[in-house]
This record gives structure tokens, sequence and C-alpha cells, in this order.
């Protein structure tokens, strides 16, 4: 038996059919650019978040850009996020002109931490970007407290949480706006790039549509310097045909997460920790080991595959070492990007397939 990292191919045969007959009917008109089916999709997935509205656009990436530009966000001003997250959420922050400002993870939850965020909090700080890593949501009743009593807007970074849920509310649906990404290895993933912003903030989704579209209001009228960066159709085909089975897939990598949760116990593997009031949707299984370089490559050894998901926090990248900070400012994010690994997950890996990589990994260890 072999295990793959990530292994798609059962989503992609159930969704085939669908994707085929939607692609062909675009096929024959030749509408291939904000087609009905991306409306379509968009109805769809603002329904599923509960919110008002969802607006595709062309990445994860440029719907946290897009979301930020919205707010009028730019230089002079400053962005909290969590230094332990994608580089994205920093470079997102950096095209608009503003500042990032980095805030340690909570050890468990491996997302920003609300006890640290107030003192980070100046007259310049125009947002907060919680991220909420791996699929389950951050402390959103914290951070919103300390939000909303600053009167700063908070802008999720969904990327890696798609149908999470935090006390029942979707992810991206807590803050002013929330941002997803639909690369294609996500929970909810494109066959190629995508992403979506999703509000019930009308000057958002104002804001958002015309941004995506070259800054327009109709055919030839530019109120702004937008750009180009819609969601493709034939890319909502897919999405459309995946949102359907999202949840089950979800509840398929709880359940290999359950496994997996069983069969490291067994072997002494600290797992995952979820908070009560929380639904982890396992988009990166991570759990922590030392001597790390050493686990992975007998791993490989022995055809199991790992990754790490990062391994040098956003403060200590070289991209930014303008942002002035060093080494030992955020002992947190800094000692889980030494330990942490990612472990085969999809919803559709059998528990014998976990099985593999735990004897695997007990080998490695
Ligand atoms: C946390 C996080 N933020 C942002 C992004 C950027 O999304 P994209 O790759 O679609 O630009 C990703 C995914 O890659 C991500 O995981």
């Amino acid at each position: 038996m072999s295990v793959q990292f990530i292994d798609f191919a059962k989503q992609n045969t159930a969704i085939q059919p669908e994707v085929d007959a939607g692609w062909a009917a675009v096929i024959a008109k030749s509408a291939f650019i904000m087609g009905p089916q991306v409306k379509a999709f968009e109805a769809e997935f603002a329904s599923y978040c509960g919110v008002k509205y969802a607006l595709g656009v062309n990445s994860g990436t440029d719907a946290l850009y897009l979301a930020l530009s919205a707010l009028d966000i730019g230089p002079g001003d400053e962005v909290i996020l969590p230094t332990h997250t994608f580089i994205a959420t920093a470079l997102c922050v950096s095209y608009t002109g503003a500042a990032v400002k980095f805030v340690d993870v909570e050890e468990v939850t491996y997302n920003i931490d609300p006890a640290k965020l107030a003192k980070v909090i100046t007259n310049k700080t125009k947002a907060i970007i919680p991220v909420h890593l791996y699929g389950q949501m951050a402390d959103m009743a914290g951070i919103m407290a300390i939000a909303d009593k600053h009167g700063i807007a908070v802008i999720e970074d969904a990327c890696q949480a798609h149908g999470a849920r935090y006390k029942g509310v979707r992810s991206g649906a807590v803050g002013r706006a929330g941002c997803f990404s639909f690369y294609p290895t996500k929970g909810l993933g494109a066959w190629g790039d995508g992403g979506a912003v999703i509000t019930n903030d009308e000057k958002i989704k104002y804001m958002v549509e015309m941004l995506r579209d070259y800054g327009r209001t109709d055919r030839y009228s530019h109120k702004m310097k937008g750009f180009n960066s819609r969601l493709d159709t034939m890319q909502a085909i897919v999405l459309s045909a995946k949102l359907k089975h999202l949840d089950e897939w979800n509840k398929m990598r709880q359940q290999v997460a359950a496994v997996y949760a069983v069969e490291l116990g067994k072997i002494g593997v600290a797992v995952p920790q979820t908070v009560a009031d929380r639904d982890h949707v396992y988009q990166t299984y991570a759990i922590r080991v030392k001597s790390r370089e050493k686990v992975m490559e007998s791993l490989k050894a022995q055809g199991i595959p790992s990754l790490i998901h990062y391994p040098i926090p956003i403060h200590l990248q070289e991209a930014y070492i303008d942002a002035g900070y060093k080494a030992g400012d955020f002992p947190v994010s800094e000692k889980i990007a030494s330990e942490i690994l990612s472990l085969p997950m999809f919803p559709h890996m059998t528990a014998d397939q976990v099985k593999e990589v735990v004897n695997a990994l007990q080998k490695a260890l």
C-alpha cells in the first residue's frame, strides 16, 4: 500500500460528470468570463457560509488584498496578524502599503493569541487578520471583543478553514469580511486558482465587486484603479459541484483525525487539540515532534510523505527583514515552527492508510 500526502482522485471522480456537463455548456457558448455560473456559485457559497454576499476573485491572496483595499487600508496604517501562518497573509497587507504587526499564537490552537493583541494596538491599527490555521477557527470572541473596543476591522483569513465553525457560525462569517482560497489542495479546492471574499457589509461588497473588475461601475466607466481578479467561470463550476459535498468531506476528515488520535495515542504522540466550541475541519493534520528533519527522512525512506506548515515564522523571513523583528520576539511561534509536522490527510484516507503512516512514524521515532 502507498499513501499520498493528499489524494483527491475519489473527489474528482465524484464531481467529474457534473463538471464535464457544465464545462461543455460554457464552451458551447464561449462565455468564459463572469458567466452566470460565477453568480450561481457566489450565491451558493454565501448561503453555505450564512452571509449575504460572496464575491469570487482569483485567489485567496487577492481576496485578502481586495478586502483590505475595500476598507481603504494603505500607507501609514498598521494591520495585525499572526506570525505563524502562510506568507500570503502578510503579503496582502504589504501590497496595500500598510505595515505588518505580528502577534504570537496560542500553543494549543496555533492561532493568534487574543491575550497578546491589546499591546500591539496603536492609533494606526486599522485591521486584525486572524488566520484559522489548519482548519480550526481562532478565538473569535476574544478577538472581536478587542477589535470592537478599539473600532478595528476584523478580516478573517479562512483560507484553510472552509466550513469550520465557531460556536456554530461558519468561518469567515464572524468578522467584517472572510477571505477564502480555492487553491486545489484546500478543503474546497478548484482545479486551478480561485478565491472569495464573503461579507454582510454593503461597502465591502460594493468595493470588492468594483476592485476585482478594473474598478468599473459599468462597461466603460472606471471609478477607481482596480485590478483584474475575477473567479474563473470554469472554476466556479468545479466549486459548485464540490460545495455540495463539503460537509460530508469535512466529516470524513474528522473521522480520519479520530483514527489518527487513537493510533498516535498508542505511540505517545500528542495530537491536535480542538477547542470545545469549535468544529475543526482538518485542512492540515499537524503533530509536533522533536528531531523533525530525521523523522521526515525516515518517513520518506518508508514511502510516507510529510510536509512542514510552516518552518519559518514570517517575522524571520528574509522578505520581512524590513519589519524589524528578530529571533526570540515570538517564542511560541518559533517553537511551533521548529516542531510542527504535517501528516497525510484527505477525506477518503482509509483507516489502514492512517495505521500505515503511524507505524512508519513509530519506527521513525
Ligand atoms: C492561511 C492562508 N492565507 C492565504 C493563502 C493564499 O491563498 P492563495 O494561494 O489562493 O492565494 C493561503 C493558501 O495558499 C493560506 O493557506
